[in-house]
């Protein structure tokens, strides 16, 4: 998992290195699904069931777009904050992240936004080495995301992972008594990742099937890793080469 992990961060950073303004979210896709099928991987997003299967390898989601959005001709714009989620199989094993990127210079509000955002998956991964049940990493996640200002989407969530992209068990970023919860213990492989609005945690999809918006129109900011749980303490999969990456 990790050979794939480092393999899907090297893919991010074909993504990263084309964002500007004036470049399609299509072109990005592109050069994605390139790089993925060149190194003998196979992009796990394209062709996800749905009304219509998912059409591309990237998801990729700008401004009050949450998830799921749908590489288009849309041109990026200086301001815009641009969610990039991919994920791949490499030699049998499943990897996921995700990542938002200020296109330019963007406000001060979407700026701390990504802040937060990236903030919730750096705490959630050191807490991983520290506690025994989800549910109270959840809860610190929340409750810092919320003292921000900012709210925390509930009907989407992380998910286990290994040979298949999802697997058991769930992981919300929230809090409830009622959720179903699972113990942190060497073996364990799941994909965090915390998904923030600036403005109210309601969604909705939009009549592409696929892109999921904040029902309020204001922005919303996803960051995700790969993570095992080893005897020595958390490992990033996801993260590069060199150890670096985003909340580490
Ligand atoms: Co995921």
């Amino acid at each position: 998992m990790r050979e794939s992990g480092i393999l899907l961060w090297q893919t991010h950073q074909v993504a990263r290195g084309m964002i500007q303004p004036g470049v399609s979210t299509k072109e990005i896709d592109r050069a994605v699904e390139d790089f993925i099928l060149a190194n003998q991987a196979i992009p796990l997003f394209k062709g996800v069931p749905g009304k219509v299967p998912f059409p591309a390898a990237t998801c990729i989601s700008v401004n009050q777009e949450v998830v799921h959005g749908i590489p288009s001709e849309r041109k990026l714009a200086e301001g815009d904050i641009i969610s990039v989620d991919i994920g791949i199989k490499l030699n049998g094993w499943c990897t996921d992240a995700a990542v938002t990127y200020p296109v330019g210079a963007v406000d001060e509000e979407k700026a701390r936004l990504l802040q937060v955002t990236e903030e919730c998956l750096r705490r959630a991964i050191h807490l991983l080495g520290e506690k025994t049940r989800w549910r109270h990493i959840a809860r610190k996640i929340q409750k810092y995301a919320e003292s921000e200002g900012f709210s925390v989407i509930e009907e989407l969530v992380g998910h286990g992972i290994g040979q298949s992209l999802w697997e058991s068990p769930q992981v919300p970023n929230y809090y409830s008594e009622s959720l179903p919860d699972f113990r942190i213990r060497p073996g364990l492989v799941i994909a965090i990742e915390p998904m923030i609005n600036m403005g109210k945690r309601d969604i909705r999809q939009l009549s592409d099937h696929w892109t999921i918006v904040a029902r309020d129109g204001k922005p919303s900011a996803h960051f995700e890793h790969t993570v095992a749980v080893t005897e020595n303490g958390p490992e990033v999969l996801t993260r590069g080469p060199n150890g670096e990456g985003w909340a580490l």
